[in-house]
């Protein structure tokens, strides 16, 4: 993949310094470079290869929550072993050079926290987490049984923490994600198709209040979004330390020592 060209990244840059305040959405494209699997690539995505009505709604887990277990088992233990990536690095450098900054991710893996992320938005939820299906409580301890796991204090089946199609995300989350949309004068987006609601409105919310919108990713196929757009055509792990790297000569995006 040729990447974007100086000029291109040489705009973007410029934007990326003068911006106040920046929002950034990731999604599954930035943690693909971790060995990750995105969800709708031809033949690598995971709904190209399993029913997500089967795995990822509630109706699915009420059916056979055996096998929604081993599901979330196999990916907890996939990204158990993943490491934030150069594209998860790259975001922790702007954090710390933009005045205001907002991470959201619609990803469930941790990466952005493992890269060194304190504050950051999961509209989607965290995978490490589980919550009880009936009461919604989590519990103190969790130590992932064979079995499907159950409720200490309701009996009701423990769940991972995620949301499942159909399920209205955490009110808290989207309410933030909107605002920084709304208020940001940069919105940067990075590996999503940008097709599941709430969070495909969020840069369209940012182009209409006049912010310039960058959007990374491996195709520009569906990612028209407003008239100040740049579009930064490549792999996140590599586009995005170029694109810091441009924007300030001295930064070293590299893992922390
Ligand atoms: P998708 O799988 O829909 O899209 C991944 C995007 O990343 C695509 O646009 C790819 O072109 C791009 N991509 C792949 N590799 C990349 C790379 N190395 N660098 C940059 N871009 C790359 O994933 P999401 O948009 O995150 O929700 O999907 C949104 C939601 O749909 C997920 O959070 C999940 C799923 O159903 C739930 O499970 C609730």
């Amino acid at each position: 993949m040729s990447g974007p060209s100086p000029a291109e990244l040489a705009a973007a840059a410029a934007a990326l310094r003068q911006a106040r305040d920046v929002a950034v959405l990731t999604g599954a494209g930035i943690s693909a470079e971790s060995g990750i699997p995105t969800f709708r690539e031809a033949l690598t995505g995971l709904w190209e290869r399993y029913r997500p009505e089967a795995l990822a709604t509630p109706e699915g887990f009420l059916r056979d929550p055996q096998l929604v277990w081993a599901w979330y088992r196999a990916r907890r233990q996939a990204i158990a072993g993943a490491k934030p990536n150069p594209g998860h690095h790259a975001l922790v450098a702007i954090e710390r050079r933009v005045p205001r900054f907002t991470l959201i991710t619609q990803n469930v893996d941790g990466l952005h926290r493992q890269a060194g992320h304190r504050e950051l938005i999961e509209l989607h939820g965290n995978i490490e987490r589980v919550k009880c299906f009936d009461c919604g409580r989590a519990p103190a301890a969790f130590d992932d049984p064979e079995a499907v796991p159950r409720c200490a204090r309701c009996g009701g089946l423990l769940r991972p923490d995620v949301v499942w199609f159909g399920e209205m995300l955490p009110e808290r989350a989207i309410a933030r994600a909107q605002d920084a949309a709304q208020r940001c004068d940069l919105f940067l987006s990075v590996g999503t198709s940008n097709v599941v609601e709430p969070a495909a409105s969020l840069p369209w919310i940012a182009a209409r209040r006049g912010a310039t919108v960058l959007v990374v990713n491996i195709t520009d196929s569906g990612q028209q979004i407003g008239p100040h757009i740049h579009h930064l055509l490549g792999r996140s792990g590599e586009v995005l330390p170029a694109l810091v790297a441009a924007a300030w000569p001295d930064a070293t995006t590299g893992r922390p020592a």
